[in-house]
């Protein structure tokens, strides 16, 4: 849907204070920026249909899991504090895991909402998750003796879910891993070797829906030969949608650890740790609340983007307890209202201070994350007496019905020009950590509170004391 230009405009300087979102239509997705090679305009132009699933599905999970993770100090322990290579390469003796741990990642995933995995095949570390014919330093032929990236796709696909791969094209392990950048002899075994490492994860799982590239250090897109790269990827797996961190644009931009929608046309996904770890971190206790996780959750829905969050499962696979606690509050959540997530999306709706918004259709969704008090402190003004009421200014569309979204309870209201008011709510929230109102409108609703800035009546008219 396109906007009229003036209700686009105060969409972007809203967006700007509410959160720096901007809009993305899934239709303008066809509209991205061109990419040079023929091979790209054939990826430009199948783009919508691959991609339509992931607009739909919103919430993925990321799960970083590695050798790290017995260390237990953050995915970039071996740089952050130098270890050398070959005490860091005994890990991988060490590295045991139950037999798939996966299992309960899927579950978890699909409790909690999430629709999609993203895992670490290979991190900076180097160590492949899966079996490989070009290094020795894999799970298969180490501790752990078997293929956990075939474990991982097994697990998601048991749980109904679209199954990514991250990798990293950085890698402190491999001789060629940073001389490629000065030594061209280097250059051209450490692509081979890249090359060869993706092409096995694009042929031997069956279909994978994400290629998720991470840190392109030392080398230039040109230097990775990364055009060549992806065309290969498109021809092992046809419908498969890529990230842009191998240095072209590809499918979709990855804010990380921040909700930024991209330029307008381009699809954004905000990938984001549950504490500040992605790999596990026995130390890092500053985990989010279930609130937080819906609350951005909502907000990527409104900016017409997905959220990734992570887990960092601990050396044997299973998951931080802290993780489980969150994931399964965010569940409860998503289970009763996802009708106000997948597929949804935002566009021109405004931000708000108590509430915030998504929308399908003819249907505004109204996620109220602080419930209003039903004994307001100024309960002399003849607007606040009646109790527990949500107000929102600037919505332009005329409502026909509204419910609570997750009881189906029909809701009383009152519209006037520029404002409707939801009256007649139970005293306390009836669902946690939003409580979502599923407002029914004659037609796609517009809201906007600036909207009638010019136009409300100052001075005291309206006001009767
Ligand atoms: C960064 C970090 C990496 C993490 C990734 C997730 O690139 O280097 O550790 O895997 O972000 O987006």
């Amino acid at each position: 849907m396109r906007l009229p230009s003036t209700t686009r405009r105060s969409f972007f300087k809203q967006m700007g204070a509410g959160g720096a979102l901007a809009y993305t239509g899934y239709p303008a997705l066809l509209n991205a920026t061109p990419l040079p090679s023929t091979e790209a305009d054939t990826e430009q132009a199948t783009r919508a249909k691959r991609m339509q699933w992931w607009h739909k599905a919103k919430f993925g999970m990321f799960v970083h899991w590695g050798l790290y993770s017995l260390i237990g100090q953050h995915e970039w322990a071996l740089e952050i504090e130098g270890i050398p290579i070959a005490q860091y390469e005994l890990l991988a003796r060490h590295f045991q895991p139950k037999p798939n741990a996966a299992r309960e990642w899927a579950r978890l995933a699909r409790q909690a909402g999430q629709k999609y995995m993203v895992m670490t095949t290979k991190h900076h570390e180097g160590f492949c998750m899966f079996d490989t014919r070009l290094t020795d330093y894999s799970a298969a032929k180490q501790g752990p003796g078997r293929d956990l990236v075939r474990e991982f796709v097994e697990a998601a696909r048991a749980e109904g879910l679209r199954v990514g791969f991250y990798y990293s094209l950085m890698d402190w392990h491999h001789p060629d891993g940073a001389r490629c950048a000065s030594d061209e002899a280097a250059r051209k075994r450490f692509v081979a070797y890249t090359h060869g490492l993706v092409r096995e994860l694009m042929t031997n799982y069956g279909k994978i829906d994400i290629l998720w590239y991470d840190v392109d250090w030392p080398l230039k897109p040109e230097q990775w030969e990364s055009e060549h790269m992806n065309q290969m990827v498109f021809e092992l797996q046809p419908g498969i949608i890529v990230n842009n961190r191998n240095g072209l644009a590809g499918d979709f931009a990855t804010p990380e650890q921040e909700i930024r929608a991209s330029e307008e046309g381009r699809a954004w996904e905000s990938c984001m740790t549950l504490n500040e770890s992605w790999g596990f971190n026995r130390g890092d206790d500053a985990w989010k609340t279930p609130k937080t996780i819906v609350r951005n959750l909502i907000k990527c829905v409104r900016g017409g983007g997905n959220y990734l969050l992570n887990i960092g499962p601990k050396p044997d696979g299973s998951i931080p307890e802290e993780s489980v606690r969150i994931l399964e509050a965010v569940g409860q959540w998503t289970s009763g209202n996802g009708a106000a997530i997948y597929g949804a999306q935002g566009g021109e709706l405004s931000w708000g201070v108590n509430t915030d918004y998504t929308r399908k259709g003819n249907k505004l969704y109204v996620h109220v994350y602080n419930w209003p008090s039903d004994t307001p402190a100024v309960q002399w003004m003849p607007i606040f007496q009646t109790a527990t009421v949500v107000a929102l200014g600037g919505l332009q569309t005329k409502v026909k019905a509204v419910r609570l979204l997750k009881s189906g309870e029909p809701v009383t209201f009152t519209q006037e020009e520029y404002t409707v008011r939801f009256t007649g709510l139970p005293k306390m929230p009836p669902d946690n950590p939003a409580t979502v109102l599923e407002v029914e409108c004659e037609g796609e609703p517009v809201l906007d509170h600036e909207a009638p800035r010019a136009h409300w009546p100052r001075l005291k008219t309206g006001i009767s004391s």
